[in-house]
């Protein structure tokens, strides 16, 4: 597509729009296909569009159903083709692409039925292959399609055309990526319930659309959006054959934007306005990239590499390298509760109030140790009033194995009262339940009990007494399903409420970046929805909220703005507190190649930071977890 594209966006093979938040980029989204709708409806004419599944569309059908209700767009001549579905569920089936299709969009709509048209996933094997032929015929006879909407997934398939997909597939059977599956595995309540193929469009069939819009979220996406748009096209990312397409667009989030060379290493296209935040960034990837400490970076490093005009603001060299050796050496602290006494001038946190009042928020119990489990130890080991705060129960990620066993334990216990009489209702309602089935009130309610155990227990291995615990439930999860969470106004008033009691002096806090339908950036939208209410009440002014990151990706180092190293021995003692998360851990023996455990993420992230600070010239530690101040 001969698109104009600023100096900025030179690397950038396709199109690419930053939108503030996904809400406003579906809005966007939704506006164009409303105007196609109503050009084609107003000259008699069908509109052809293709459509996703997953959560990233969801926000789009929820505009394009309020556009129907509000402003009377109709789709009584509206044609559709699904991308995708899974290979062996029927219908019925809670996460099959028929049933979401219906629930989030269709049911909503003046859509005829007979417009619909959705991969079958009951199609006997063996016919499969014909069933394909005919949808792509399908398509042709409606004339092909107007407009695609897509999704990417983290292995940067489109539809389930997973790496290894040609640019000329057609629609057919696919067996479905490890990490895809894994993905999928808390919808379907387990990673074992995952169908293991799917009939999908191919990535030809894609490319024949005659406008193709891909919509992103959250930093998740990251990497292989960056990749999509700006390497050259290869199958091992689909996703970047749509870089062919004359019509394409992509519209991202800031956080899905986040690796595009624009946005993460503007130096490279073009002239920066090099605030010290820009600054730092450059001159540790400086570092990185010339594979040299710092303070050895010499002139011809930065001239080398398109940061001349930053020597020219700021340097000499020496003077700039020492300037930002200090800054990310101040980072660096042992007290993440501030150093009592101590001259905090150059500190993360301040020294008063010594003892503070603390308050750490989990999405779901695990996330708190995941994150931050050193550092808990930390601030409890030097005296703070800590609260950790579990947001929700969690209870929709236990396996029904769990559950089951827990039930067994308190019948073989042979009491006669009313426990006995709940874990029998529980066994029986476990017995019954078909993969189709969700949990009764009764199996999560045990389930919740069981991560609340897991929860005091990992926090007493972090050297927190149990009882600083603090479960919300928030009722947006107990009532929801993943990816469908809505927030209701008891959510945010149970931690509105929750804030007003303590009073922090400091909030940890963590979903700020995450994909928006995920629990940890409902959890993250609660709290700022909380804090918006407690604007101006006195303990306000004095409380500073600090971001940890999820599990997905970590700080880069010129991000960071509080790092807390530990010893071998205290990353030991973390990896134990993960480890008493065990309904959390994979439920099979044998996990896929390049997948791994939590606690092996969680120690490899932060292992990755303390490596990445000694290569810097900083001081070389074991292992470093790393914060952001975020101002609400
Ligand atoms: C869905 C589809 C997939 C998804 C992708 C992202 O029909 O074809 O390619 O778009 O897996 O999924 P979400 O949106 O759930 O992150």
């Amino acid at each position: 597509m001969n698109h104009p594209v600023s100096e900025s966006q030179q690397r950038e093979r396709i199109r690419t729009t930053i939108h503030a938040d996904a809400d406003a980029a579906s809005a966007l989204v939704a506006g164009e296909l409303a105007a196609l709708i109503r050009r084609n409806n107003d000259a008699g004419r069908p509109t052809v569009l293709g459509l996703a599944t997953g959560s990233t569309p969801v926000r789009l059908y929820r505009q394009l159903i309020r556009l129907h209700r509000e402003e009377k767009l109709s789709f009584r001549n509206v044609v559709t083709f699904n991308l995708d579905e899974y290979h062996g569920l029927p219908r019925t089936h809670p996460e099959s692409y028929w049933r979401f299709m219906h629930e989030q969009l269709f049911d909503h709509l003046d859509i005829p039925p007979a417009n619909i048209h959705i991969p079958d996933g009951t199609v006997p094997r063996a016919e499969v292959f014909a069933w394909c032929g005919a949808y792509e015929e399908k398509i042709r006879a409606a004339g092909g399609l107007d407009v695609q909407i897509l999704g990417i997934g983290r292995t940067g398939h489109i539809g389930f055309n997973e790496p290894g997909s040609g640019r000329d597939s057609r629609t057919r059977l696919v067996t479905l990526d490890a990490l895809t599956r894994r993905d999928a595995a808390r919808d379907f309540l387990g990673e074992k319930n995952v169908p293991r193929h799917a009939i999908t469009m191919g990535v030809g069939t894609i490319l024949d659309a005659r406008r193709i819009l891909l919509l992103a979220w959250g930093e998740g996406k990251a990497r292989v959006l960056a990749g999509a748009v700006e390497n050259p096209p290869t199958d091992a990312l689909p996703a970047s054959f749509l870089q062919g397409h004359p019509a394409v667009e992509f519209h991202l989030d800031a956080a899905a934007a986040g690796e595009l060379t624009r946005q993460c290493h503007p130096w490279l296209v073009g002239t920066v306005d090099w605030t010290p935040a820009v600054a730092r960034r450059a001159v540790v990837w400086l570092s990185k990239t010339v594979g040299k400490p710092v303070l050895k970076l010499l002139e011809e490093d930065y001239s080398e590499h398109g940061m001349a005009d930053l020597l020219t603001e700021q340097g000499p060299a020496y003077g700039l390298n020492i300037r930002i050796f200090n800054e990310l050496q101040h980072t660096i602290t042992g007290w993440p509760g501030g150093k009592p006494d101590a001259d905090d001038t150059h500190r993360p946190e301040r020294a008063f109030p010594p003892q503070k009042r603390v308050i750490v928020f989990s999405p779901e119990p695990s996330d708190d140790v995941l994150g931050m489990g050193g550092t808990l130890r930390r601030l409890a080991d030097q005296g703070h009033e800590l609260t950790v705060v579990y947001l929700t129960s969690g209870n929709l990620g236990v396996p029904d194995e769990e559950a089951a066993m827990a039930a067994e334990l308190v019948i073989e216990l042979a009491g006669t009262g009313e426990e006995t009489k709940f874990a029998r209702t529980v066994r029986r309602q476990l017995g019954a339940k078909t993969a189709f089935d969700s949990d009764t009130p009764e199996v999560r309610r045990l389930k919740g009990v069981l991560r609340r155990g897991e929860a005091r227990a990992s926090l007493q291995a972090c050297g927190v007494a149990p009882d600083r615990a603090r479960f919300l439930d928030l009722p947006f999860y107990e009532q929801g399903r993943y990816r469908q969470f809505r927030i209701g106004d008891p959510d945010v008033a149970a931690v509105a409420a929750l804030l007003r009691e303590v009073k922090p002096h400091q909030i940890f806090a963590t979903g700020h970046s995450a994909d928006p339908s995920s629990v940890a950036a409902v959890c993250f939208e609660v709290l700022r929805r909380a804090l918006a209410m407690n604007v101006g009440e006195d303990w306000r002014a004095d409380c500073r909220v600090w971001l940890y990151r999820g599990p997905d990706r970590e700080w880069e180092p010129a991000e960071i703005e509080m790092a807390v190293p530990f010893s071998p021995r205290e990353l030991t003692q973390k990896i134990q507190a993960i480890y008493h998360h065990k309904s959390q851990r994979s439920q099979s023996p044998v996990v896929a190649a390049g997948l791994h455990e939590s606690w092996q993420q969680a120690e490899q992230h932060n292992r990755a930071i303390a490596r990445r600070y000694d290569q810097l010239g900083l001081a070389e530690y074991e292992a470093i977890e790393a914060f952001r101040r975020y101002d609400p």
